[in-house]
């Protein structure tokens, strides 16, 4: 008796990854804030339905499989059946008829019947009429952020922020989808299904948080260089807490305090900077990139590419174009003076 040969490195190697990837591929949507947590009532059907499809595909396959099985191990024990006599059926004869029967039903009645109940269900999905009570937002796509409209609500003014966006819990949230440019998805993964943006034509979801929290989203369409850095945040606040929010968002920007903000604003304003971005309260209404007016309440920047603190913030202005390639803000020419002024205005912006 010899030994098995050994396996070579390569098999061996292909034996752990394989499974390894799969695996992980698998549990990736699993976790307390993913794919199979949903923590609102859209993703929950989703959630409902993506479980009875799978369950569904286990037990008809199974049953096949099973059918399957039945058939070879009685096809392989069946004596070949002589060949009827005096007018009766063949016995083969009744078994063709039977099995006729069989594949009718299995391969025609009960496919549509699976296929019918499946669309019914996803029907019923995609069906997702907004309650007259929900808060309504408008969500515009850009090459590679997010540009969130808040309307006015009573005496508060409406407003535009970016990327970070606060929504009360437990309340419905119908949003109005729509791209400056070109086709990108909202995608929610806790709250909501997947939802493109397209120019020219306007989507809508309607989106609810079951808890405060955080919750991540991602632009899931691919959109060119930077996709993966379009990245959003949706926070789920109680209603008091969320109209804090909206009466602080609504206010214009703090005015500058000191010399070193006055004149950090004066460089905001004199440079491109104003071309592109609003601050309201002042003369800068570009509307090319994200409104900056609060821009020192959001966590990050570039759509969630980095921290927003003063490296980072001071990196970004100078040259967003060396940590987020390909985005459509060019370097800004700045002396060190003014891009230190500019960033001690910027971080005033609470
Ligand atoms: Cu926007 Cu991908």
């Amino acid at each position: 008796m010899s030994a098995p040969p050994p396996r070579r490195p390569a098999a061996r190697r292909r034996a752990v990854v394989v499974p390894a990837a799969l695996a992980a591929l698998l549990l990736a949507g699993c976790g307390e804030h993913a794919v199979l947590g949903p923590d609102g009532p859209a993703a929950r059907s989703i959630a409902r339905l993506g479980w009875f499809m799978l369950i569904a595909a286990f037990v008809i396959g199974g049953g096949y499989l099973l059918g399957l099985g039945y058939a070879l191990w009685r096809g392989g024990r069946r004596p070949a059946t002589p060949p009827g006599e005096g007018g009766r059926p063949a016995h083969g004869e009744r078994d063709e008829r039977s099995e006729r029967g069989l594949v009718v039903a299995g391969g025609v009645v009960l496919p549509v019947l699976v296929i019918a109940a499946l669309t019914t269900l996803s029907l019923n999905i995609l069906n997702d009429r907004p309650p007259p009570d929900a808060l309504s937002l408008h969500v515009i796509g850009h090459r590679y952020w997010w540009e969130v409209r808040y309307p006015a609500a009573g005496a508060t003014p409406g407003f535009t922020t970016a990327n970070e966006f606060v929504i009360p819990v437990g309340r419905p949230v119908a949003i109005t989808l729509d791209s400056a440019d070109v086709q990108h998805s909202f995608w929610l993964p806790d709250l909501a299904g997947k939802m493109d943006l397209y120019p020219g034509r306007t989507n809508q979801l309607v989106i609810q948080a079951d808890h405060t929290g955080r919750y991540r989203g991602q632009c899931a369409e691919l959109c060119g260089v930077q996709h993966a850095n379009m990245a959003f945040t949706v926070q789920a606040v109680p209603p008091d807490e969320f109209a804090a929010y909206l009466t602080h968002h609504a206010a214009l920007a703090a005015p500058p305090d000191t010399d070193a903000e006055r004149a950090g604003q004066a460089a905001f304003l004199s440079r491109p900077c104003a071309g592109c971005h609003t601050i309201r309260g002042t003369a800068a209404a570009g509307e090319l990139g994200p409104d900056l007016t609060h821009l020192a309440s959001r966590r990050t920047i570039g759509a969630g590419v980095a921290p927003n603190d003063r490296g980072h913030l001071g990196g970004w202005v100078a040259n967003s174009q060396t940590m987020k390639p390909g985005n459509e803000m060019p370097p800004v020419p700045l002396t060190p003076q003014q891009l230190q002024d500019l960033l001690v205005y910027l971080e005033s912006l609470e």
